[in-house]
């Protein structure tokens, strides 16, 4: 099987290198893929905006099978492009994209579906606002409130806080950018992130994750695109992934497909073990990053026919999946400035190692591996039990130069030292 792996960022990577160890892939390319990728898979220049660029690539590569990364693609259409191009795609059509693209579109479809989710209140102008505010702080007195982007804002379009002026100036300040916004109920308890393979009908999750959002340790500082995650999950309740599979995950895929919308790719519910129970924070429409580094060192299946069995309709078919014992870690290394003003173009040396992920990196002139965007490397340590594999992932981060790098001290700290409770 010919694979092309669609994007540039440490989840490429690991795509990347959990598909080129399966013998079943017989040439694998990434596109554009950075600095990292290069060793494990061939790369291909594209405009991973453009479609149609896309699935020409794929034509003249003569790929059997595309992985689309990101979500910004997918929203654009690419695996529309692709499977009209008459190859198969792995990752969801524009519309049922939208589970991600459209916040409120999300909230529709699980209100449909029954899907436990946050209250929200839709604000189209300045004066519902306030309103929403008013009436969020009825419905949840004393919380923290949560207003957000409508649209893709890549993480960072969401302010919890319990400052109500801090929350109308965000809200405001999104509106004024021409964008919608949302209120919403706070949610309580841990976040769990599960990812799950769909082919429009069969749904087979895979093991929950969590990662840290805040740019800085004990959870301070802005939100990121992600600083570090770890699996499995220790201080998860039994039966979690059932629950979620039952009441979550095969619910909208079910209702999407009753829409004539059916997701096949990657659903990943963004999970808040409240003390009501699991309520779904958010949905993305494709693997995380960076839960995919520590997710797909445990998978043992092979990873090339599973994404094919998604992309093809043929799940059902798949026998159950097999993992690994042990924990995996992942420590994300940031650039300076990140997440507001990142500095870019810095030599990045040792990150050529076993578990050394590139995420914003880039061949510089010479040869040499230079940084090119906010989140450098996604540095991952296995071992027997979480503690071990977080000694292990900071051990690798320690041999890894960047000049003024930041990375987050305490990834799995919490869950290793029984820190974590379930309400
Ligand atoms: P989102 O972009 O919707 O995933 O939100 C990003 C982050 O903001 C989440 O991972 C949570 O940490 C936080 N967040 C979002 N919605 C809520 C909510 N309703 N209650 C509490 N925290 C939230
Ligand atoms: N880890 C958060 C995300 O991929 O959106």
């Amino acid at each position: 099987m010919r694979v092309v792996v669609v994007g540039s960022g440490a989840r490429e990577h690991a795509l990347c290198v959990a598909l080129s160890s399966d013998p079943a892939v017989s040439a694998l390319a990434c596109a554009p893929g950075n600095a990292g990728t290069r060793a494990v898979a061939e790369p291909l220049t594209v405009d991973v905006l453009d479609p149609d660029a896309i699935a020409a690539l794929a034509v003249s590569w003569r790929a059997d099978l595309v992985v689309v990364g990101p979500e910004v693609p997918l929203v654009a259409g690419a695996a529309d492009a692709v499977r009209d191009s008459g190859i198969a795609c792995f990752g969801p059509s524009e519309q049922a994209a939208q589970l991600e693209g459209s916040k409120s579109f999300a909230k529709h479809v699980m209100a449909a579906a029954g899907v436990p989710t946050a209250q929200s209140w839709p604000v189209g102008g300045p004066a519902e606002l306030e309103t929403a505010l008013d009436e969020v702080a009825q419905v949840v007195a004393g919380a923290p409130y949560v207003v957000k982007d409508d649209g893709l804002a890549a993480g960072k379009g969401v302010l919890v806080t319990p400052d109500r002026a801090a929350a109308v100036a965000h809200g405001r300040a999104v509106l004024d950018a021409g964008g919608a916004v949302l209120v919403e109920e706070y949610l309580d308890g841990p976040e769990v992130s599960l990812f799950a393979l769909s082919d429009g009908t069969t749904v087979v999750p895979l093991i929950p994750a969590q990662d840290s959002k805040r740019r800085d340790d004990g959870d301070a500082g802005p939100n990121t695109g992600g600083m570090g995650a770890y699996a499995p999950l220790p201080w998860a309740p039994p039966g979690l992934v059932e629950e979620v599979l039952a009441t979550v995950l095969q619910p909208t895929v079910d209702e999407m497909a009753r829409r004539g919308e059916h997701f096949a790719g990657l659903l990943y519910a963004g999970l808040a073990l409240t003390s009501r129970g699991v309520r779904v924070v958010e949905f993305n429409a494709r693997f995380g990053d960076p839960e995919t580094q520590v997710v797909l060192p445990l998978l043992e299946t092979p990873l090339a026919g599973l994404l094919h069995a998604a992309a093809t309709g043929t799940l059902a078919d798949q026998p159950p999946l097999r993992w690994r014992d042990g924990a995996a870690v992942t420590v994300v290394v940031a650039a300076p400035g990140y997440p507001e003003a990142p500095r870019t173009g810095s030599p990045v040396t040792g990150a050529d190692g076993e578990g050394v992920l590139h995420a914003g990196t880039a061949v510089g002139p010479d040869g040499s591996v230079v940084s090119a965007g906010g989140r450098v490397l996604s540095v991952v340590g296995l071992g027997h039990d979480l503690e071990a594999a977080r000694r292990a992932a900071y051990e690798r981060v320690a041999g890894v130069g960047l000049a003024d790098a930041h990375w987050r001290t305490d990834i799995a700290l919490a869950a290793v030292e029984g820190r974590i409770v379930v309400p």
